[in-house]
This record gives C-alpha cells, structure tokens and sequence, in this order.
C-alpha cells in the first residue's frame, strides 16, 4: 500500500454520521463542504427547494469553476506542481502541464473563443481524442462562462449532427485525428459531415492539428488551434451563477435522441472537491488517474474537473489497458508517474486479465505507490474483483453512479471509514443520497428484494438539476414514476446492512466496454434498411465487454439479396450511424420474433436464452415454438451456451 497514508478506520461511525446529517441537514452538510472553494458572490440558500420538482444548490452565489480548478491553485502556490501529464502510449508521448502552465494555456484559448464571438451561454462542441486540449478547452470554456459539450470520439457524424442540433453551438473544437491502435480515426471528415447534416450550423470550428492526420481547413470557417491561440490575447475568469450550466453531456436514453444531462457550476464544484476527499481519500497533491476518455461523464468529473479542483496531478492516458504495448501498460504509468488512485472500468482489468492471467507483467513494475483501485460503469462481477484484488495488493472499490448525477451515487466512502467489502456491491449510498428501493406500486421493498432504485429528492449537488432545453422530458424521465423520487433506470436491491447491488436495467439500455448505449437506438437504423421487416436488439452477455449488441432481424418477404450481404450492410449502418464503440458485429436473420398477444416483442426473454440463464416462459407469449427458433438460431451463432458473466 501506497506509504505515509492510511485510509480511516473501520468502526468509527464517521460515514454514517456523515450521512445521517447530509440527509437530516443538507443544507449545514453542504453548506461547510462549499467552503473549500472560492466564491465571487455568497448564495442566498444553499438549497433552493422553493419550485419542486426541481432543486438548485447555491442559489444567489457567483463562482468560476475555471478559476477554481486552475488559477487558484496558482495564486496558492502550486503553479510549477503539474497539473496535468498527458502519457501516449499510441503517439509515443509523454508531456507534462503544469497549474501555471494549465492557467495560461486555458486563458488564451479562452481569449481565441471570445474572439471568434464565444460569450456567457454560447455552447461549443468539443469533439476530440484524448489530448490535454480536450481538458484545456473545457475548462476555457468554463472560464468565459460558455458551455461545453464534449462528444465521444468513436461516435458517428450523425450522432455527432443530433447533438449539434440540440445544443446548437456557436464553435466547434475538434482534433483532426484520433489514434486507435489499428487505425488512425479522422475526425475532421465526420466534424464537415455533421454539419452537412445538422440543420443548425456553427460559425466556426478551431481545429487541432495532429501529425498522424491532418485535416483539411475551410477558409473563414475553420480556425487552426495553434495559429489561432498564438496571436489571442489571455482571458480572464467570468463569474456566473451557481446554478448556470457548465456543461451538457449526451447520454443514451430510451429513444434514439440522446439526453442532453445538464451540470451546474456551483453544486458541481462542491461535490466534486468533496468526493476527492471523501470518496477516493486522495490529498492535494497527489496524482490520481482516472482511464476513461473526456468524452464519458467519468473524464469529465475525474480527468478533468475532480482531480484539478482539488489540486491533485491528472492523468490523461491515450491507450488501451492491452495491446499499447501489451497487458502491462498500466503498471508501467503507475509506476512511472507515481500514481496513488486508479480509477477504471472492469472490463479493463478483464481485458488485462485475458491477456495476462498470472500478472506476469506486473513482475517489471513497482507499483507500490497505488493506494487504491475503484472501478464504475458496468456492474462489477466478483470473479474481475477478487481478481484485480489479488493482483494490486489494495482494496478494490466497485462504486455504482451515472452520467445523470456525475458522481458515486454508492460507494464505500474510505475517505470517510473503510467499510467491509461484499464482492457484488458498490457498498452503501453516498452522503446526500437517499437511496431506496420501491416496487411498481411505490412501496418499499423488503431488504433482499429487486425492486426499482430510487433516490428521493432533492438529488445532492452535482446531479442533473434539469435536460438541456427541456424540462418535461426531465420530468417525464426522471421524476414522474414516483412523485418525490429520482428514478435511476436501474433494478437491484439494498441488503440487511443497507449494501446497494446494482442489477440490471428497466430500459432498452445495454452496457458495452462500459460504454452506454441504447437498443433502440440500434433497433431505429436497423428498421431504417429496406430490407428489414422487424427487428430486436439485445445485449448478450460477453465475458470481455459486459455486454455485446446483437441483433435479430426478420426480412420482407421477396428481399433480393442474401442474408449475409444485409447482416453485413446492417453491422456497417450501425457503424456509421451509431459509431464503432456500439461494437455492433452479430446479426441473425430469423423467421419470426417472440411477441406476446399484443404484440410486444420479447427482448428480455431472449435475452435469457441468448446468456443461457433459465427464464419463465412468458404467460402473454403468442406462439411458445418461436422461442424454439430463436434458440437454434442463437446457439448457430455461438451464443444460448450458457456463458453469462
Ligand atoms: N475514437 C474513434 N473510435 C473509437 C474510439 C475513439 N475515441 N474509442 C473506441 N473506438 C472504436 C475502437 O477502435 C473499436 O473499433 P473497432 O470495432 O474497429 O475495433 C470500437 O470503437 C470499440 O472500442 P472499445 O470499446 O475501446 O473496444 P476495443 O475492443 O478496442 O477494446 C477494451 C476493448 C476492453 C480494451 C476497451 O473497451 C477498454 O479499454 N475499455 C475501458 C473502459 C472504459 O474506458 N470505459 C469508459 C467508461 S469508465
Ligand atoms: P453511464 O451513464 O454511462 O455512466 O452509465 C450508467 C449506468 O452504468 C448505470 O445506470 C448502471 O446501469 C451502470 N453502472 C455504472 N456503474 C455501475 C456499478 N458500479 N455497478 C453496476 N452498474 C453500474
């Protein structure tokens, strides 16, 4: 374990008193925690609980949130700490940004964004591989009071054309390139056809060029991010409210248009500075990795604005867990920037563990400064968690959370008491979060009981205080099911000890490589081919990625062309459609679809046969031979043989 530091004890009562007074008294609870922060103007309540259901934490205050994850940690003394270390395996790099660095790197592209007519409101998109101008122009967006809105990589330039649509930005920022390691991803090509496609169009776009692949510009539109920054003039903080969005995050939801997730300024800052200690028991300082991308809500909160608000050293890693070079990539950044908190998902460690079973690699590595590991995005199964434990030597955290609140909704806060560990559980509720488990009807589920997960309202700072532009969908989504409650979309139960285990989802949402995607989203461009009559997709479970999309088509009567010319034009249409993360490749073409009487597909009970788990026979089912098909047709594919994770 990582030396000089001991995480508090087991025993001592500090997280359930902790959590006690955030429930009992959130306002003193998070009012002492905001403290830590610098503020240009004080609120006027810290919960504003006067328009339910919506709630505002920090009403009345003005804050930078630029300035506090940056600047400040200049002016008190940290400006030659580095603040960021970009390490790249796949371009062979290694650079080092220091807070002073960081501050001037981000007031000039703050003052680039305010000539191309950038002000207080204006989005930008920012759609970029992961390089430190992806945090830079975050936090310069943060900075002038714009909002950011940061799209994944491997999505496509049509999902790329509905977020521009939704968020109608003044500017876009965009790498030109992205580096994967079989392939170099231009980015540009797909920046020119989303806006082709978009019916709002930006004014600009300030394009990074890379070497492995430069883009070609549009004269008056297109700016070049070097150029560019090197005749702007720096710009200083701009106070906004608390309550302002600081940024918009896509996530899937149960149609194929993505939820714009809105962040606030003020709460976002506190419990993001409040979770570094808390949760992950870092000190400022230290050097904490989170290896997710900027594009998923764990980059934006703990690559970029957690470990900086908290004055602590950030990784941005632009690799893989395998294969940039091999299995022991890890290690090797761990031991080389001194890293104490790895932060990942586990189908990173299942992919180290594919490759190196018996840690072989990790003979070559002194990792003795890591303290911790917390894994998040996918339900963590005990095999990858007992395993990474005995590797590393540290406690192993499965913490459970969403884009939707931007931090751990559970987890075993060792900053706070170490709780005992059970292997299937992100441990218990975070402070600020009054989880319970309710039935369709509203009642309470008996402790070991499946029912909804719920979190009753207010949520703590940092979550979603609304959808960009749209209230009622936030409503209709969230808070409709049970007045008085956040519905988080996922099953599961609480257990004896009050332990949360997170199950499954209640929606079309799947969970691939820890990324989030929707079924139907999936299910929309597949019914879009002519030839496809109907279809399904669900996700099968996968002993690396969690979970796999495949999808079961039935054609039009008459089609022309053979089944595995549309299984493979089908698995491209996703491709360009969605993006090559939606690891789309398994299509089967069947008979007919499972259906109850009125008709309602049955993807779950697929679902079971597809992981070989035992399921109920439906008692709505049309027509149970179908089952039957589905089944020969599953187990053709190589799927329906029992290898549920
Ligand atoms: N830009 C363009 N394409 C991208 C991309 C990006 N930023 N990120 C991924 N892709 C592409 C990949 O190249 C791959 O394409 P392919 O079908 O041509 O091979 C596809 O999207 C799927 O990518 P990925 O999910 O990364 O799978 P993989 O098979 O390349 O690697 C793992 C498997 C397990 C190593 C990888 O998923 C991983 O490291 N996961 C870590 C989990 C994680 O970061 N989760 C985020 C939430 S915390
Ligand atoms: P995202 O919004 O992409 O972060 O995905 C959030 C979803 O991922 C959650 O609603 C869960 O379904 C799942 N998830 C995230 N973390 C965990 C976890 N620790 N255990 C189980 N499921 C998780």
């Amino acid at each position: 374990m990582g030396q000089d530091h001991h995480h508090p004890d087991a025993g001592t009562g500090a997280y359930q008193a902790a959590y006690d007074r955030s429930l009992t008294d959130p306002e003193g609870f998070w009012g002492e925690a905001a403290q830590a922060l610098v503020w240009d103007k004080p609120w006027t309540r810290v919960l504003d609980d006067s328009t339910p259901p919506f709630f505002h934490w920090f009403a009345g205050a003005e804050i930078n949130t630029c300035y506090n994850a940056v600047d400040r940690h200049v002016e008190e003394g940290r400006g030659e700490q580095p603040a960021m270390i970009h390490d790249s395996p796949v371009t062979d790099s290694k650079t080092v940004i220091t807070y002073a660095e960081l501050r001037e790197r981000c007031a000039r592209f703050a003052g680039l964004l305010r000539d191309l007519g950038v002000t207080k409101g204006d989005r930008v998109i920012v759609y970029m591989p992961m390089v430190p101008e992806a945090a830079i122009a975050m936090l310069a967006c943060a900075r002038i009071g714009a909002i950011h809105s940061v799209v994944f990589g491997g999505f496509s330039a049509r999902e790329l054309a509905t977020r521009i649509d939704d968020a109608k930005p003044k500017v876009i920022v965009a790498g030109s390139c992205g580096i994967e390691p079989s392939r170099v991803v231009l980015y540009k090509p797909l920046v020119d056809a989303a806006i082709e496609a978009a019916a709002h169009k930006p004014e600009h776009c300030v394009i990074l060029q890379r070497p492995q692949g430069r883009a070609d510009l549009i004269p008056g539109r297109d700016v070049d991010w070097a150029e560019a920054v090197a005749s702007a003039e720096p710009a200083a903080c701009v106070p906004v409210a608390a309550t302002d969005p600081l940024y918009i995050l896509y996530t899937s939801g149960t149609t194929g248009q993505p939820k714009g997730v809105v962040r606030d300024n003020g709460g976002h800052a506190v419990a993001m500075h409040w979770s570094m200690r808390y949760v992950y028991d870092m000190r400022p300082g230290e050097v904490y990795w989170a290896a997710s991308d900027v594009g998923w809500v764990v980059g934006h909160s703990y690559i970029v604005y957690a470990p900086l608000l908290y004055g602590c050293t950030s990784i941005m890693y632009e690799g893989k867990p395998v294969g940039t070079p091999d299995a022991g990539a890890f290690w090797r950044v761990i031991e080389e920037h001194r890293v104490s908190v790895l932060f990942t998902a586990p189908t990173a460690f299942r992919a180290i563990k594919r490759d190196d079973p018996h840690g072989e690699h990790l003979k070559r590595y002194d990792i003795s400064t890591l303290r911790t590991l917390f894994l998040a995005g996918e339900r963590c199964d005990p095999d990858t968690l007992a395993w990474a434990g005995d590797m590393l030597g540290v406690p192993v955290i499965d913490h459970w959370w969403q884009t939707e609140t931007g931090w751990a909704i559970a987890a075993n806060c060792i900053g706070l008491e170490v709780m005992p560990i059970k292997p299937g559980s992100p441990t218990k509720p975070v402070p600020g979060y009054a989880v319970e488990v309710l039935d369709e009807a509203g009642a309470p589920v008996a402790p070991g009981g499946i029912g909804r997960i719920m979190v009753r309202l207010p949520l703590p700072p940092a979550c979603l205080p609304t959808l960009w532009n749209n209230d009622e969908r936030f409503v209709e989504s969230y808070l409709s099911a049970q007045p008085g409650y956040y519905l988080s979309g996922d099953a599961g139960y609480l257990d004896e000890d009050g332990y949360v285990f997170v199950m499954s989802r209640i929606d079309d949402i799947i969970n691939v490589a820890g990324h989030r995607l929707s079924t139907g989203g999936m299910e929309g461009v597949l019914a879009s081919h002519p030839d496809v009559a109907e279809c399904a997709v669900i996700g099968v479970a996968d002993k690396l990625k969690g979970e796999l999309p495949v999808g079961l088509v039935v054609l039009k009567a008459g089609v022309q062309h053979s089944n595995e010319e549309i299984g493979a034009d089908l698995v491209r249409l996703v491709r360009e459609q969605i993006g090559p993360v939606a690891a789309f490749k398994t299509v089967l073409v069947v008979e007919r679809l499972p259906k109850t009487r009125s008709g309602k597909i049955l993807r779950g009970t697929m679902k079971s046969i597809a992981d070989g788990i035992e399921y109920r026979m439906p008692a709505t089912i049309d027509d149970p031979a179908i089952l039957d098909e589905i089944t020969t047709a599953l187990k053709a594919a190589g799927l329906a043989s029992g290898q549920a994770v």
